[in-house]
């Protein structure tokens, strides 16, 4: 079989990372996240995209130096052309173009959202796992930072978006309830850290309303900031004592929400195999949760392997390999894409 190499950049957001697949399989895939915007309570766009430029050539290096091999070995070069934020994409895209130039070898766009899907058919083997990879269709949910969607996803290039935020994204409920609670950015992941000791269901958050498969999340963000204000003017320590609990109802809010409409859209679509994708992916009450009903309904549930839930290239270079299967190459014209539809 013909060994494809390909090297992968990822430069959406905060992340600036590089990949190098043989194949399906992956032979690294280094990240260099920002801790700059922590302070800030939020990704800082202007300053991501400067840490881009200082991480890409490193990381580049690193990634061509695990993997063991050099420029010459690479058949073409992935990146990330959307969507996300324009001047971290621009970054990732003009190193991409550069160097595609100077070792004449193709250049290939690749959608964020696809990807976060598609890196579920990466070769778990070559990792060591025994996860299969799901065959298609599969019915996945993103819930990432910027994106919550269902997609239902019928080969490596044919994705049907059933439903999506109207809003905020699941992320952004998470890391917007953290910064409400006083946690630093990203919240996400402290909020399934402090949920552990916590009861789940101590305190109620209305669902927002959002039509058939669809999500709403702005709605849930002022009912929690109102609750807080609400308890913390009748007792000054309110946070501090109920830590866990108020993590663990509100990331069961969340998680609750999220499940109940892909197991809804599951049925509707009379979809066997479920995914999961996208940094949100990554909390452990939703892998466990949604593990649980998927069992109850005897559905099959894929699960990702943490490196390969948040920002990561190694999912633009699965992408990256598919599509250079079908040669399809871009040309050196291309723009970057903050929105670009799935
Ligand atoms: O996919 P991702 O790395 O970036 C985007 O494409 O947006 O997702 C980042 C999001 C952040 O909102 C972060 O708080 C959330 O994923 N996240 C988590 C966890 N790990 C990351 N949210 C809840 N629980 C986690 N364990
Ligand atoms: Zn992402």
């Amino acid at each position: 079989m013909e060994h494809i190499y390909i090297l992968a950049i990822e430069s959406s957001c905060d992340d600036t990372s590089a990949a190098i697949l043989c194949n399906n399989n992956v032979l690294s895939n280094c990240i260099a996240s920002q801790q700059i915007h922590e302070k800030y309570g939020g990704v800082v766009p202007e300053l991501a995209s400067r840490a881009h430029q200082q991480n890409i050539v490193p990381v580049v290096s690193e990634a061509l130096r695990l993997a063991n091999i050099t420029h010459e070995k690479i058949n073409a070069i992935a990146f990330t052309r959307g969507p996300g934020l324009l001047g971290s994409l621009l970054v990732g895209i003009s190193f991409a173009k550069a160097l595609s130039m100077s070792l004449n070898i193709p250049l290939i766009e690749v959608n964020h959202m696809q990807a976060h899907i598609l890196a579920h058919l990466i070769n778990q083997n070559s990792d060591g796992s025994n996860n299969a990879n799901p065959s298609f269709p599969f019915l996945c949910l993103t819930v990432s930072g910027g994106h919550t969607q269902i997609v239902l996803v019928r080969s490596e290039n044919d994705f049907e978006l059933v439903g999506e935020s109207n809003d905020d994204a699941a992320g952004e409920a998470f890391d917007k309830s953290a910064k409400i609670l006083g946690l630093p950015y990203p919240g996400g992941p402290l909020i399934d850290k402090y949920s552990k000791d916590g009861n789940p269901i101590k305190y109620k958050f209305p669902k927002p309303a959002a039509k058939d498969f669809d999500f709403s999340f702005s709605g849930l963000k002022t009912s929690f900031l109102n609750f807080i204000s609400k308890n913390v003017a009748q007792n000054p320590s309110f946070i501090h004592d109920e830590l866990p609990h108020i993590c663990a109802s509100i990331q069961h809010t969340i998680v609750d929400y999220t499940t109940e409409k892909l197991l809804n859209a599951a049925s509707q679509y009379n979809i066997k195999n479920i995914a999961i994708a996208g940094g949100v992916s990554a909390n452990t009450y939703l892998r466990k949760y949604l593990q649980e009903k998927c069992d109850e309904q005897k559905l099959k549930l894929f699960i990702p392997r943490f490196e390969y839930c948040t920002d990561n290239a190694a999912m633009i270079g699965i992408v990256g390999y598919f599509k250079y299967l079908n040669q399809d190459f871009c040309g050196l014209d291309v723009l970057p894409l903050s929105r670009f539809a799935i």
